[in-house]
């Protein structure tokens, strides 16, 4: 598979480049990013997205901007340095890796009090750059371990979109089936096109045809109709933020798919990288769901608005599969099984 560079930095290390993923598949954009509000608003407007793409995206902005913050003092910049990236862990609350990676990015500027400018500012590079190099190795794992699961010929349903745009390399509940791919393992994948904004459509099934998957776009709403025609065998989707009882939250209409499994029979697997596992969240209850704007329900996509001007929306961007759902949660260290309390906690000891 041919990888897409979708997060890097410029050459000299003072801009942050980005694919702008708002505009795929109609347009192929990369935008040049230096600023903290500039950086804000790509993550908010999804330009940037998925759990870990996030998160590597957050560390590569906190070594750019920390370029242009104040040298007088370490602890000057110490604050200036925890204040922008708490401005940036306020663009979306749902997905954990934003928060994780921040935290990492944090703690290298809390224990470089000693260091000299340069050195602590090759240090953050070296963390950003830890950071996407672990999720490339993490989204391989989880991908293999995905593979070992399908036999030639399923079909596998998946929601939004955990490909390699919403990660580094492969990605998640995709990985599976691009790996298939290049190994010449003859797999279908069924991909929601995941409304309001049509990550399925848009992102899942165009990463899926270049990695040469037999992919079908369906519309979310027919889900239960390809389950009971017998055509998907597994249900594959990531993860946004998977709580210590095994709760996960991801796309909205996520839930929706694991009731339907569950009618039908279907094992409905998440997968993810441990880095988006949080053990500080006992439950999905706990977890926060972003509220996006209604204008993406009435008129966003359409060439004249479907909808009455004003109508009230609601708009959760996620919802939380309850465990009871969930036949297993794929990370990079294996799969774990019910009851999640135990598994999910063994993971990191
Ligand atoms: O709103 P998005 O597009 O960022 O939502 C993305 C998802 O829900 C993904 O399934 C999740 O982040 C996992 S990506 C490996």
């Amino acid at each position: 598979m041919q990888h897409i560079d979708h997060i890097r930095l410029s050459p000299d290390g003072e801009k942050l480049v980005i694919l702008d993923q708002s505009l795929l598949p109609g347009s192929v954009r990369y935008i040049e990013l230096t600023t903290a509000e500039e950086m804000y608003e790509a993550i908010k407007s999804l330009r940037v997205r998925g759990a870990p793409a996030i998160g590597i995206f957050a560390g590569f902005a906190m070594y750019v901007l920390s370029r242009s913050m104040s040298r007088g003092s370490h602890g000057e910049f110490a604050r200036e340095f925890f204040e922008v990236s708490a401005y940036l862990n306020s663009s979306r609350p749902t997905a954990v890796n934003l928060s994780w990676a921040l935290r990492r990015m944090e703690r290298v500027v809390s224990e470089g009090a000693g260091l000299a400018a340069d050195a602590l500012e090759n240090r953050l590079l070296a963390e950003a750059q830890a950071i996407l190099d672990e999720d490339i190795g993490m989204c391989a794992r989880i991908s293999e371990h995905g593979l070992s699961l399908l036999k030639p010929g399923d079909g596998v349903l998946t929601h939004c979109n955990a490909g390699p745009m919403a990660t580094s390399r492969y990605g998640t509940a995709i990985g599976p089936l691009i790996l298939g791919a290049e190994r010449g393992i003859k797999l279908r994948a069924f991909a929601d096109e995941t409304r309001p904004l049509l990550q399925g459509a848009r992102l899942t099934s165009y990463e899926l045809q270049n990695a040469g998957v037999d992919v079908t776009l369906i519309c979310d709403n027919m889900a239960s109709v390809v389950m009971k025609n017998g055509w998907v065998q597994f249900c594959f989707v990531g993860c946004d933020r998977v709580a210590a009882n095994g709760d996960t939250a991801n796309k909205i209409g996520t839930s929706g798919v694991a009731i339907l499994a569950k009618h039908y029979g279907i094992p409905f697997y998440v997968l993810g990288p441990t880095s988006t596992i949080d053990l500080n969240c006992p439950s999905g209850d706990r977890i926060e769901i972003e509220q996006r704007d209604g204008e993406e329900i009435r008129s966003m996509w359409y060439t004249r608005p479907m909808a009455p001007a004003g109508v009230r929306c609601y708009n959760p961007a996620f919802d939380v599969t309850d465990h009871t759902l969930i036949s297993g949660i794929i990370t990079e260290k294996g799969i774990c099984r019910p009851p999640y309390t135990e598994s999910l906690a063994k993971l990191f000891k």
